[in-house]
Protein backbone atom coordinates (compact mmCIF):
# COMPACT_ATOMS: atom_id res chain seq x y z
CA UNK A 1 0.00 0.00 0.00
CA UNK A 2 1.38 3.47 -0.87
CA UNK A 3 0.47 6.50 0.87
CA UNK A 4 -0.92 8.03 -2.23
CA UNK A 5 -4.20 9.57 -2.00
CA UNK A 6 -6.45 8.03 -4.90
CA UNK A 7 -8.81 9.69 -6.72
CA UNK A 8 -11.54 7.58 -6.93
CA UNK A 9 -14.11 8.40 -9.34
CA UNK A 10 -18.23 8.96 -9.40
CA UNK A 11 -20.73 9.50 -11.63
CA UNK A 12 -22.40 12.37 -9.45
CA UNK A 13 -21.39 16.16 -10.87
CA UNK A 14 -18.59 17.61 -10.39
CA UNK A 15 -20.36 21.15 -9.79
CA UNK A 16 -23.91 20.15 -8.16
CA UNK A 17 -25.19 24.18 -8.79
CA UNK A 18 -24.62 23.72 -12.48
CA UNK A 19 -26.26 20.64 -13.10
CA UNK A 20 -29.05 21.74 -10.96
CA UNK A 21 -29.21 25.03 -12.83
CA UNK A 22 -29.41 22.86 -15.87
CA UNK A 23 -32.78 20.82 -14.45
CA UNK A 24 -34.42 23.99 -13.81
CA UNK A 25 -33.63 25.23 -16.87
CA UNK A 26 -34.78 21.26 -18.55
CA UNK A 27 -38.03 21.31 -16.84
CA UNK A 28 -38.93 25.22 -18.09
CA UNK A 29 -38.26 23.87 -21.49
CA UNK A 30 -40.03 20.38 -21.00
CA UNK A 31 -43.64 22.53 -19.27
CA UNK A 32 -42.86 25.31 -22.52
CA UNK A 33 -43.00 21.99 -24.72
CA UNK A 34 -46.12 20.81 -23.51
CA UNK A 35 -47.99 23.83 -23.08
CA UNK A 36 -47.33 24.40 -26.94
CA UNK A 37 -48.31 21.15 -28.22
CA UNK A 38 -51.45 22.32 -30.26
CA UNK A 39 -49.11 24.72 -31.87
CA UNK A 40 -46.58 22.01 -33.39
CA UNK A 41 -47.36 19.79 -35.79
CA UNK A 42 -48.90 16.41 -34.77
CA UNK A 43 -46.06 14.43 -36.39
CA UNK A 44 -43.43 15.37 -38.50
CA UNK A 45 -40.71 13.37 -40.70
CA UNK A 46 -37.32 12.60 -38.97
CA UNK A 47 -34.53 14.41 -40.96
CA UNK A 48 -31.73 12.76 -41.50
CA UNK A 49 -29.53 15.54 -41.08
CA UNK A 50 -30.78 14.72 -36.85
CA UNK A 51 -30.16 11.24 -37.38
CA UNK A 52 -26.67 11.81 -38.28
CA UNK A 53 -26.26 14.78 -35.14
CA UNK A 54 -27.48 11.79 -32.15
CA UNK A 55 -25.15 9.35 -33.91
CA UNK A 56 -21.61 9.84 -34.84
CA UNK A 57 -18.42 7.08 -33.40
CA UNK A 58 -19.09 5.35 -29.81
CA UNK A 59 -18.22 8.14 -27.28
CA UNK A 60 -15.25 7.01 -25.42
CA UNK A 61 -14.75 10.09 -23.24
CA UNK A 62 -16.59 12.65 -21.57
CA UNK A 63 -18.53 15.06 -23.16
CA UNK A 64 -19.75 18.43 -21.93
CA UNK A 65 -23.92 17.88 -20.77
CA UNK A 66 -24.51 21.63 -22.30
CA UNK A 67 -24.37 20.59 -25.38
CA UNK A 68 -25.50 17.08 -24.80
CA UNK A 69 -29.03 18.75 -23.83
CA UNK A 70 -28.45 21.30 -26.89
CA UNK A 71 -28.37 18.06 -29.00
CA UNK A 72 -31.68 16.53 -27.47
CA UNK A 73 -33.55 20.18 -28.04
CA UNK A 74 -32.39 20.16 -31.66
CA UNK A 75 -32.24 16.39 -32.62
CA UNK A 76 -35.03 14.57 -30.54
CA UNK A 77 -37.36 16.62 -28.90
CA UNK A 78 -39.03 18.40 -32.27
CA UNK A 79 -39.38 14.80 -33.65
CA UNK A 80 -42.40 13.02 -31.17
CA UNK A 81 -44.33 10.29 -32.22
CA UNK A 82 -46.77 12.56 -31.63
CA UNK A 83 -49.19 10.20 -28.83
CA UNK A 84 -48.95 14.22 -26.54
CA UNK A 85 -50.67 16.21 -28.91
CA UNK A 86 -54.12 17.09 -28.75
CA UNK A 87 -55.01 15.43 -32.21
CA UNK A 88 -53.32 12.32 -31.90
CA UNK A 89 -55.49 9.32 -31.98
CA UNK A 90 -53.45 6.22 -33.23
CA UNK A 91 -53.22 2.98 -32.48
CA UNK A 92 -54.45 3.37 -28.56
CA UNK A 93 -51.75 5.83 -27.33
CA UNK A 94 -51.48 7.54 -24.12
CA UNK A 95 -50.77 11.18 -23.92
CA UNK A 96 -48.99 10.86 -20.32
CA UNK A 97 -49.17 14.31 -18.46
CA UNK A 98 -47.03 17.27 -17.14
CA UNK A 99 -47.64 15.71 -13.48
CA UNK A 100 -46.71 12.20 -15.10
CA UNK A 101 -43.15 13.75 -16.28
CA UNK A 102 -42.80 15.31 -12.81
CA UNK A 103 -43.53 11.45 -10.84
CA UNK A 104 -41.10 10.36 -13.33
CA UNK A 105 -38.11 12.67 -12.18
CA UNK A 106 -38.95 11.77 -8.61
CA UNK A 107 -39.51 8.16 -8.89
CA UNK A 108 -36.27 8.12 -10.72
CA UNK A 109 -34.17 10.31 -8.25
CA UNK A 110 -35.17 8.06 -5.54
CA UNK A 111 -34.49 4.77 -7.97
CA UNK A 112 -35.26 2.43 -5.41
CA UNK A 113 -35.85 -1.31 -6.97
CA UNK A 114 -39.25 -2.48 -6.47
CA UNK A 115 -38.61 -5.94 -6.21
CA UNK A 116 -40.23 -6.05 -3.06
CA UNK A 117 -39.13 -5.26 0.73
CA UNK A 118 -39.89 -2.62 3.28
CA UNK A 119 -39.59 0.32 1.91
CA UNK A 120 -41.63 3.19 0.66
CA UNK A 121 -41.55 2.31 -2.94
CA UNK A 122 -42.77 -1.41 -2.44
CA UNK A 123 -45.75 -0.03 -0.10
CA UNK A 124 -46.88 2.53 -2.49
CA UNK A 125 -47.03 0.17 -5.24
CA UNK A 126 -48.74 -2.16 -2.79
CA UNK A 127 -51.38 0.38 -1.96
CA UNK A 128 -51.99 1.39 -5.17
CA UNK A 129 -52.85 -2.37 -5.84
CA UNK A 130 -55.69 -2.19 -3.38
CA UNK A 131 -57.12 1.25 -4.90
CA UNK A 132 -57.25 -0.84 -8.40
CA UNK A 133 -58.75 -4.24 -7.04
CA UNK A 134 -61.44 -2.06 -5.20
CA UNK A 135 -62.27 -0.08 -8.87
CA UNK A 136 -62.40 -3.07 -10.33
CA UNK A 137 -64.67 -5.40 -7.59
CA UNK A 138 -61.52 -8.05 -6.92
CA UNK A 139 -61.11 -9.06 -3.57
CA UNK A 140 -59.00 -7.43 -1.02
CA UNK A 141 -57.22 -10.57 -1.26
CA UNK A 142 -56.45 -10.84 -4.88
CA UNK A 143 -53.02 -10.57 -5.97
CA UNK A 144 -51.84 -8.09 -8.51
CA UNK A 145 -48.64 -6.67 -10.28
CA UNK A 146 -47.70 -3.27 -12.17
CA UNK A 147 -46.10 -4.23 -15.49
CA UNK A 148 -44.72 -2.66 -18.59
CA UNK A 149 -48.27 -2.49 -20.36
CA UNK A 150 -50.89 -4.40 -21.42
CA UNK A 151 -49.28 -6.94 -23.54
CA UNK A 152 -46.80 -8.11 -20.39
CA UNK A 153 -50.42 -8.31 -18.21
CA UNK A 154 -51.69 -10.44 -20.28
CA UNK A 155 -48.67 -12.48 -20.83
CA UNK A 156 -48.82 -12.84 -16.54
CA UNK A 157 -51.83 -13.46 -16.22
CA UNK A 158 -52.03 -16.15 -19.63
CA UNK A 159 -48.77 -17.60 -17.24
CA UNK A 160 -51.06 -18.21 -14.04
CA UNK A 161 -53.80 -19.75 -16.34
CA UNK A 162 -51.96 -22.11 -17.65
CA UNK A 163 -50.00 -23.35 -14.74
CA UNK A 164 -53.02 -23.56 -12.72
CA UNK A 165 -55.21 -26.01 -14.67
CA UNK A 166 -52.67 -27.67 -16.28
CA UNK A 167 -53.36 -30.26 -13.51
CA UNK A 168 -50.13 -31.05 -13.03
CA UNK A 169 -46.73 -29.36 -11.86
CA UNK A 170 -46.00 -27.73 -15.29
CA UNK A 171 -43.05 -25.91 -13.69
CA UNK A 172 -41.17 -29.08 -12.63
CA UNK A 173 -42.39 -30.99 -15.76
CA UNK A 174 -42.53 -28.81 -18.57
CA UNK A 175 -44.92 -29.25 -21.70
CA UNK A 176 -43.49 -32.59 -22.65
CA UNK A 177 -45.62 -35.35 -24.09
CA UNK A 178 -48.88 -34.17 -22.49
CA UNK A 179 -52.65 -33.27 -24.10
CA UNK A 180 -52.12 -30.01 -25.72
CA UNK A 181 -53.75 -27.04 -24.15
CA UNK A 182 -56.21 -24.66 -25.70
CA UNK A 183 -57.26 -21.04 -25.15
CA UNK A 184 -60.09 -19.51 -26.81
CA UNK A 185 -60.61 -15.61 -27.75
CA UNK A 186 -62.93 -14.00 -30.15
CA UNK A 187 -61.38 -13.57 -33.89
CA UNK A 188 -60.75 -9.32 -32.42
CA UNK A 189 -57.90 -10.41 -29.90
CA UNK A 190 -55.46 -8.25 -29.24
CA UNK A 191 -52.38 -9.78 -30.87
CA UNK A 192 -50.05 -9.64 -27.70
CA UNK A 193 -52.43 -12.59 -26.50
CA UNK A 194 -50.97 -14.57 -29.81
CA UNK A 195 -47.37 -13.68 -28.39
CA UNK A 196 -48.60 -14.43 -24.88
CA UNK A 197 -49.85 -18.33 -26.01
CA UNK A 198 -46.71 -18.75 -28.03
CA UNK A 199 -44.44 -18.00 -25.55
CA UNK A 200 -46.11 -20.51 -23.05
CA UNK A 201 -45.76 -22.87 -25.35
CA UNK A 202 -49.40 -23.79 -25.88
CA UNK A 203 -49.05 -23.19 -30.12
CA UNK A 204 -50.68 -20.98 -32.44
CA UNK A 205 -52.05 -23.88 -34.00
CA UNK A 206 -54.35 -24.28 -29.97
CA UNK A 207 -55.08 -20.72 -29.94
CA UNK A 208 -58.78 -20.98 -31.14
CA UNK A 209 -60.45 -17.53 -33.03
CA UNK A 210 -63.89 -17.89 -32.22
CA UNK A 211 -66.26 -15.93 -34.70
CA UNK A 212 -67.49 -12.20 -33.69
CA UNK A 213 -71.17 -11.17 -34.60
CA UNK A 214 -71.91 -7.41 -36.20
CA UNK A 215 -71.24 -5.79 -33.14
CA UNK A 216 -67.58 -7.44 -33.38
CA UNK A 217 -68.91 -9.33 -29.87
CA UNK A 218 -67.21 -13.30 -29.15
CA UNK A 219 -70.36 -15.79 -30.85
CA UNK A 220 -71.07 -17.78 -27.31
CA UNK A 221 -72.56 -20.82 -29.15
CA UNK A 222 -70.15 -20.82 -31.54
CA UNK A 223 -67.48 -21.02 -28.34
CA UNK A 224 -68.95 -23.15 -26.90
CA UNK A 225 -69.21 -25.46 -29.75
CA UNK A 226 -65.61 -25.01 -30.07
CA UNK A 227 -65.01 -26.19 -26.34
CA UNK A 228 -67.30 -29.16 -26.80
CA UNK A 229 -65.81 -30.64 -29.52
CA UNK A 230 -62.13 -29.92 -28.20
CA UNK A 231 -62.62 -31.99 -25.27
CA UNK A 232 -64.38 -34.72 -27.86
CA UNK A 233 -60.97 -34.74 -29.65
CA UNK A 234 -59.72 -35.55 -26.34
CA UNK A 235 -57.76 -31.80 -25.98
CA UNK A 236 -57.22 -29.81 -22.88
CA UNK A 237 -59.31 -26.97 -22.89
CA UNK A 238 -57.98 -24.50 -19.70
CA UNK A 239 -58.74 -20.91 -20.60
CA UNK A 240 -61.42 -18.27 -22.07
CA UNK A 241 -60.11 -14.65 -22.80
CA UNK A 242 -62.54 -12.28 -22.93
CA UNK A 243 -62.65 -8.72 -24.22
CA UNK A 244 -63.22 -5.26 -22.55
CA UNK A 245 -63.02 -3.17 -25.10
CA UNK A 246 -61.59 -5.15 -28.43
CA UNK A 247 -58.59 -3.19 -30.17
CA UNK A 248 -60.02 -2.50 -33.38
CA UNK A 249 -63.56 -1.24 -32.71
CA UNK A 250 -63.75 -1.13 -28.79
CA UNK A 251 -66.25 -3.98 -29.13
CA UNK A 252 -67.00 -5.65 -25.60
CA UNK A 253 -67.66 -9.44 -25.41
CA UNK A 254 -70.71 -10.99 -23.38
CA UNK A 255 -68.28 -11.34 -20.40
CA UNK A 256 -71.36 -12.44 -18.12
CA UNK A 257 -71.50 -15.97 -20.26
CA UNK A 258 -68.02 -16.37 -20.65
CA UNK A 259 -67.97 -16.31 -16.86
CA UNK A 260 -70.50 -18.55 -16.52
CA UNK A 261 -68.92 -20.92 -19.23
CA UNK A 262 -65.25 -21.17 -17.45
CA UNK A 263 -67.19 -22.31 -14.65
CA UNK A 264 -69.16 -24.98 -16.42
CA UNK A 265 -66.01 -26.22 -17.96
CA UNK A 266 -63.48 -25.49 -15.43
CA UNK A 267 -62.01 -23.02 -17.16
CA UNK A 268 -59.46 -19.75 -16.04
CA UNK A 269 -61.55 -16.93 -17.39
CA UNK A 270 -59.09 -14.08 -18.19
CA UNK A 271 -60.35 -10.68 -19.48
CA UNK A 272 -58.11 -8.05 -21.69
CA UNK A 273 -59.28 -4.64 -20.49
CA UNK A 274 -56.63 -3.20 -21.71
CA UNK A 275 -58.11 0.71 -22.58
CA UNK A 276 -61.73 -0.95 -21.95
CA UNK A 277 -61.79 -1.90 -18.37
CA UNK A 278 -61.93 1.87 -17.58
CA UNK A 279 -65.38 1.90 -19.19
CA UNK A 280 -65.78 0.29 -15.93
CA UNK A 281 -66.19 2.83 -13.80
CA UNK A 282 -68.66 4.93 -15.33
CA UNK A 283 -72.14 3.56 -14.65
CA UNK A 284 -73.49 3.36 -18.27
CA UNK A 285 -70.98 1.14 -18.83
CA UNK A 286 -71.39 -1.48 -15.80
CA UNK A 287 -73.98 -3.75 -17.64
CA UNK A 288 -72.02 -4.19 -20.75
CA UNK A 289 -68.93 -5.03 -18.39
CA UNK A 290 -70.93 -6.94 -16.34
CA UNK A 291 -69.00 -10.67 -15.69
CA UNK A 292 -65.36 -9.29 -15.73
CA UNK A 293 -65.63 -8.94 -11.96
CA UNK A 294 -65.55 -12.82 -12.43
CA UNK A 295 -62.46 -12.85 -14.30
CA UNK A 296 -59.79 -15.30 -12.62
CA UNK A 297 -57.57 -12.68 -13.89
CA UNK A 298 -57.39 -9.01 -15.50
CA UNK A 299 -55.21 -7.10 -17.54
CA UNK A 300 -55.13 -3.50 -18.03
CA UNK A 301 -53.11 -0.46 -18.92
CA UNK A 302 -52.97 2.80 -16.80
CA UNK A 303 -50.97 4.58 -19.89
CA UNK A 304 -53.61 4.60 -22.38
CA UNK A 305 -56.31 5.83 -20.34
CA UNK A 306 -55.89 6.95 -16.76
CA UNK A 307 -53.36 8.85 -18.83
CA UNK A 308 -49.78 8.03 -16.67
CA UNK A 309 -46.70 7.97 -18.83
CA UNK A 310 -45.24 4.84 -20.54
CA UNK A 311 -45.05 2.42 -18.73
CA UNK A 312 -48.08 1.10 -16.69
CA UNK A 313 -49.75 -1.98 -16.81
CA UNK A 314 -51.73 -4.07 -14.42
CA UNK A 315 -52.45 -8.02 -14.16
CA UNK A 316 -54.37 -8.85 -10.86
CA UNK A 317 -55.16 -12.41 -9.85
CA UNK A 318 -58.06 -13.48 -8.06
CA UNK A 319 -55.91 -16.26 -6.30
CA UNK A 320 -52.78 -15.34 -4.65
CA UNK A 321 -51.64 -18.37 -4.33
CA UNK A 322 -51.95 -19.65 -8.13
CA UNK A 323 -50.36 -16.25 -8.50
CA UNK A 324 -47.41 -16.70 -6.65
CA UNK A 325 -47.35 -20.80 -7.21
CA UNK A 326 -46.66 -19.99 -11.29
CA UNK A 327 -43.71 -16.97 -10.31
CA UNK A 328 -42.16 -17.73 -6.80
CA UNK A 329 -38.61 -18.85 -6.94
CA UNK A 330 -36.57 -18.37 -3.79
CA UNK A 331 -32.42 -19.18 -4.41
CA UNK A 332 -30.24 -18.93 -1.24
CA UNK A 333 -29.11 -14.91 -2.21
CA UNK A 334 -32.95 -14.04 -2.02
CA UNK A 335 -33.92 -15.24 1.04
CA UNK A 336 -36.28 -12.96 3.23
CA UNK A 337 -34.79 -12.28 6.59
CA UNK A 338 -37.76 -10.90 8.07
CA UNK A 339 -36.05 -7.43 8.89
CA UNK A 340 -34.13 -4.73 7.06
CA UNK A 341 -34.56 -3.43 3.71
CA UNK A 342 -35.29 -7.16 2.90
CA UNK A 343 -38.28 -7.71 5.29
CA UNK A 344 -42.34 -7.25 4.59
CA UNK A 345 -44.95 -8.63 3.14
CA UNK A 346 -45.02 -6.90 -0.69
CA UNK A 347 -42.24 -9.53 -2.75
CA UNK A 348 -43.71 -8.28 -6.28
CA UNK A 349 -40.80 -10.51 -7.80
CA UNK A 350 -42.66 -13.40 -6.65
CA UNK A 351 -45.35 -12.30 -8.77
CA UNK A 352 -44.03 -11.80 -12.16
CA UNK A 353 -40.81 -12.09 -14.68
CA UNK A 354 -38.94 -9.69 -13.30
CA UNK A 355 -36.50 -9.68 -10.27
CA UNK A 356 -35.23 -5.71 -10.42
CA UNK A 357 -38.56 -3.44 -10.90
CA UNK A 358 -38.33 0.48 -11.68
CA UNK A 359 -41.20 2.75 -9.40
CA UNK A 360 -43.61 3.01 -11.40
CA UNK A 361 -46.61 3.39 -9.08
CA UNK A 362 -45.23 6.69 -8.22
CA UNK A 363 -46.58 8.48 -11.01
CA UNK A 364 -49.68 6.05 -10.70
CA UNK A 365 -50.26 7.50 -6.78
CA UNK A 366 -49.56 10.57 -7.80
CA UNK A 367 -52.23 10.41 -10.51
CA UNK A 368 -54.86 9.02 -7.88
CA UNK A 369 -53.75 11.42 -5.37
CA UNK A 370 -53.87 14.76 -6.98
CA UNK A 371 -56.82 14.13 -10.09
CA UNK A 372 -58.78 11.53 -8.13
CA UNK A 373 -60.76 9.12 -9.93
CA UNK A 374 -63.90 11.00 -10.33
CA UNK A 375 -62.29 13.69 -12.56
CA UNK A 376 -60.08 10.79 -14.71
CA UNK A 377 -63.81 9.44 -15.02
CA UNK A 378 -64.87 12.26 -16.14
CA UNK A 379 -62.04 12.16 -18.97
CA UNK A 380 -63.08 8.85 -20.11
CA UNK A 381 -66.94 9.88 -20.32
CA UNK A 382 -65.62 13.25 -22.17
CA UNK A 383 -63.47 10.76 -24.70
CA UNK A 384 -66.13 8.59 -25.14
CA UNK A 385 -68.93 11.76 -26.18
CA UNK A 386 -65.63 12.98 -28.42
CA UNK A 387 -65.95 9.37 -30.14
CA UNK A 388 -69.81 9.65 -31.03
CA UNK A 389 -69.46 13.32 -31.82
CA UNK A 390 -67.10 12.11 -34.60
CA UNK A 391 -69.27 9.54 -35.46
CA UNK A 392 -72.26 11.90 -36.25
CA UNK A 393 -69.87 14.24 -38.11
CA UNK A 394 -68.85 10.90 -40.18
CA UNK A 395 -72.62 9.99 -40.37
CA UNK A 396 -73.86 13.34 -41.96
CA UNK A 397 -70.82 13.78 -44.27
CA UNK A 398 -72.29 12.64 -48.06
CA UNK A 399 -68.71 10.93 -48.59
CA UNK A 400 -67.61 9.20 -45.48
CA UNK A 401 -69.17 5.88 -44.26
CA UNK A 402 -68.65 4.36 -40.45
CA UNK A 403 -67.43 0.89 -40.95
CA UNK A 404 -68.40 -0.67 -38.11
CA UNK A 405 -70.29 0.39 -34.63
CA UNK A 406 -68.93 2.86 -32.43
CA UNK A 407 -69.67 1.71 -28.41
CA UNK A 408 -66.62 3.12 -26.96
CA UNK A 409 -63.89 5.39 -27.66
CA UNK A 410 -62.78 3.92 -31.65
CA UNK A 411 -64.30 4.95 -34.62
CA UNK A 412 -63.41 3.31 -37.56
CA UNK A 413 -64.77 5.30 -41.51
CA UNK A 414 -63.62 5.51 -44.13
CA UNK A 415 -63.76 8.07 -47.90
CA UNK A 416 -66.68 6.78 -50.39
CA UNK A 417 -64.93 8.02 -53.50
CA UNK A 418 -67.40 8.00 -56.40
CA UNK A 419 -67.29 4.72 -59.02
CA UNK A 420 -64.34 2.92 -57.13
CA UNK A 421 -64.37 -0.98 -56.85
CA UNK A 422 -63.65 -1.85 -53.42
CA UNK A 423 -59.84 -2.46 -53.99
CA UNK A 424 -59.37 1.43 -55.60
CA UNK A 425 -61.01 2.29 -52.73
CA UNK A 426 -59.52 0.65 -50.08
CA UNK A 427 -55.97 1.90 -52.26
CA UNK A 428 -57.57 5.65 -51.83
CA UNK A 429 -58.34 5.58 -48.28
CA UNK A 430 -54.59 4.48 -47.64
CA UNK A 431 -52.93 6.85 -49.55
CA UNK A 432 -55.78 9.44 -47.65
CA UNK A 433 -54.44 8.20 -44.14
CA UNK A 434 -50.48 8.81 -45.16
CA UNK A 435 -51.21 12.07 -46.42
CA UNK A 436 -53.24 13.38 -43.37
CA UNK A 437 -50.35 11.92 -41.01
CA UNK A 438 -47.92 13.50 -43.13
CA UNK A 439 -50.11 16.79 -43.34
CA UNK A 440 -48.86 17.22 -39.29
CA UNK A 441 -52.92 17.77 -38.94
CA UNK A 442 -53.97 14.99 -36.96
CA UNK A 443 -52.52 10.53 -36.52
CA UNK A 444 -55.22 8.53 -36.78
CA UNK A 445 -54.39 4.78 -37.75
CA UNK A 446 -56.05 2.44 -39.86
CA UNK A 447 -57.53 -1.29 -39.44
CA UNK A 448 -59.04 -3.30 -42.02
CA UNK A 449 -62.97 -4.27 -41.26
CA UNK A 450 -64.16 -6.85 -43.21
CA UNK A 451 -62.08 -5.87 -46.10
CA UNK A 452 -62.55 -2.03 -46.05
CA UNK A 453 -59.61 -0.18 -44.90
CA UNK A 454 -60.47 2.12 -42.50
CA UNK A 455 -59.36 5.18 -40.94
CA UNK A 456 -59.39 4.61 -37.27
CA UNK A 457 -59.61 7.30 -34.64
CA UNK A 458 -59.13 6.07 -30.87
CA UNK A 459 -59.38 8.52 -28.33
CA UNK A 460 -57.10 8.06 -25.04
CA UNK A 461 -56.75 11.45 -25.32
CA UNK A 462 -56.98 14.01 -21.73
CA UNK A 463 -56.61 17.27 -24.59
CA UNK A 464 -58.68 16.53 -27.38
CA UNK A 465 -61.61 18.76 -27.72
CA UNK A 466 -64.48 18.93 -29.84
CA UNK A 467 -63.34 21.51 -32.55
CA UNK A 468 -60.23 18.93 -32.78
CA UNK A 469 -62.61 16.63 -34.96
CA UNK A 470 -64.20 19.14 -36.88
CA UNK A 471 -60.49 20.07 -38.04
CA UNK A 472 -59.63 16.49 -38.97
CA UNK A 473 -63.23 15.79 -40.79
CA UNK A 474 -62.37 19.34 -42.70
CA UNK A 475 -58.79 17.81 -43.27
CA UNK A 476 -60.38 14.35 -44.51
CA UNK A 477 -62.71 16.29 -47.03
CA UNK A 478 -59.91 18.69 -48.05
CA UNK A 479 -57.13 16.04 -48.68
CA UNK A 480 -59.62 13.59 -50.26
CA UNK A 481 -60.63 16.83 -52.60
CA UNK A 482 -57.29 17.50 -53.74
CA UNK A 483 -56.87 13.25 -54.45
CA UNK A 484 -59.52 13.10 -56.68
CA UNK A 485 -58.62 16.03 -58.64
CA UNK A 486 -55.19 14.36 -59.00
CA UNK A 487 -56.66 11.02 -60.00
C1 LIG B 1 -57.05 -4.63 -26.39
C2 LIG B 1 -55.56 -4.51 -26.22
N1 LIG B 1 -54.89 -5.46 -25.55
C3 LIG B 1 -53.56 -5.38 -25.34
C4 LIG B 1 -52.83 -4.32 -25.82
C5 LIG B 1 -51.35 -4.28 -25.58
O1 LIG B 1 -51.06 -3.26 -24.66
P1 LIG B 1 -49.62 -2.55 -24.59
O2 LIG B 1 -49.49 -1.77 -25.88
O3 LIG B 1 -49.74 -1.67 -23.40
O4 LIG B 1 -48.60 -3.61 -24.46
C6 LIG B 1 -53.49 -3.31 -26.54
C7 LIG B 1 -52.73 -2.18 -27.11
O5 LIG B 1 -53.26 -1.32 -27.75
C8 LIG B 1 -54.89 -3.39 -26.73
O6 LIG B 1 -55.57 -2.45 -27.39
Amino acid sequence: MTNEKRQEETLDPRDWDELRALGHQMIDDMFAHMQSLREQPTWQPYPETAREQIGGALPQDEGDVFQVYENFKENILPYPNGNLHPRFWGWVQGTGTPLGALSELLAAAMNPNVGGGNHSAAHVEAQVLDWLKEIFDFPRAASGLLVSGGSMANFVGLAVARNAKAGYDIRHEGLWNRKPFVVYGSAEMHSSLLKSVELLGIGNKFFRRIAVNDAYEIDVNALREAIVQDIANDLQPICLIGNAGTVNTGAFDNLDAMANLAREFNLWFHVDGAFGAWAYTLPEFRAQLHGMERADSLAFDLHKWFYVPYEAGTTLVRSDAAHLQTFTTTPPYLKQTGRGPHGGQNWFTDYGVQLSRGFRALKIWTAFKTFGMKKLARLFSQNIAQAQYLAQLVQSAPNLELTAPHPLNIVCFRYLAPNMTDEQLNAFNQELLARIQESGIAVPSSTNLRGKFSLRVAITNHRSRREDFDLLIEAVERIAGNLLEES
